[in-house]
């Protein structure tokens, strides 16, 4: 009885386990083709964009000596999955006058796997 639960548990764990895994692999898939270009995940990094190390759950624009735009700024944006979600999908949309040139990722899942990827990197 308790050896069934046991065992139902441990496969129900190492099953999200993998899952999560795979996400992360995919989603460093999309980081490495749509984003490293502009941006690294090591602290104190930047490139064209900011380093985006502990981005999530971050207000917008806090790397000191980054130039960020005005707008991004003055967004008052902090850095939950929706927000990034939105951001990823159409920058211009949620940063209107914002200088991240990305034309967005369009499929959801893509957005969700490497928004799982730059999180697991903290
Ligand atoms: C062509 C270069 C470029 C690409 C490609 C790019 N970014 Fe950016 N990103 C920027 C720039 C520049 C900024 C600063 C924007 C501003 O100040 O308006 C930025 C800002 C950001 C921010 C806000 C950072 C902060 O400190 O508030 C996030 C989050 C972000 N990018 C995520 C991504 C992700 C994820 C991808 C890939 C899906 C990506 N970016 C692709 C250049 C880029």
């Amino acid at each position: 009885m308790k050896r069934g639960l046991f065992l139902a548990l441990a496969a129900a764990l190492a099953l999200s386990a993998s899952a999560l895994a795979n996400a992360n692999e995919a989603g460093e898939k999309v980081f490495k083709s749509k984003c490293a270009t502009c941006h690294t995940l090591d602290a104190g990094k930047n490139r064209v964009g900011p380093s985006l190390h502990g981005i999530a759950g971050r207000p917008a624009a806090q790397i000191a000596g980054f130039k960020y735009s005005d707008d991004m700024k003055g967004s008052k944006i902090v850095w939950t999955d929706d927000k990034l979600d939105a951001y990823l999908e159409d920058p211009k949309k949620v940063v209107p006058k914002g200088t991240m040139v990305f034309v967005g990722l369009k499929k959801a899942e893509e957005r969700k796997d490497v928004i799982a990827y730059i999180k697991s990197k903290k």
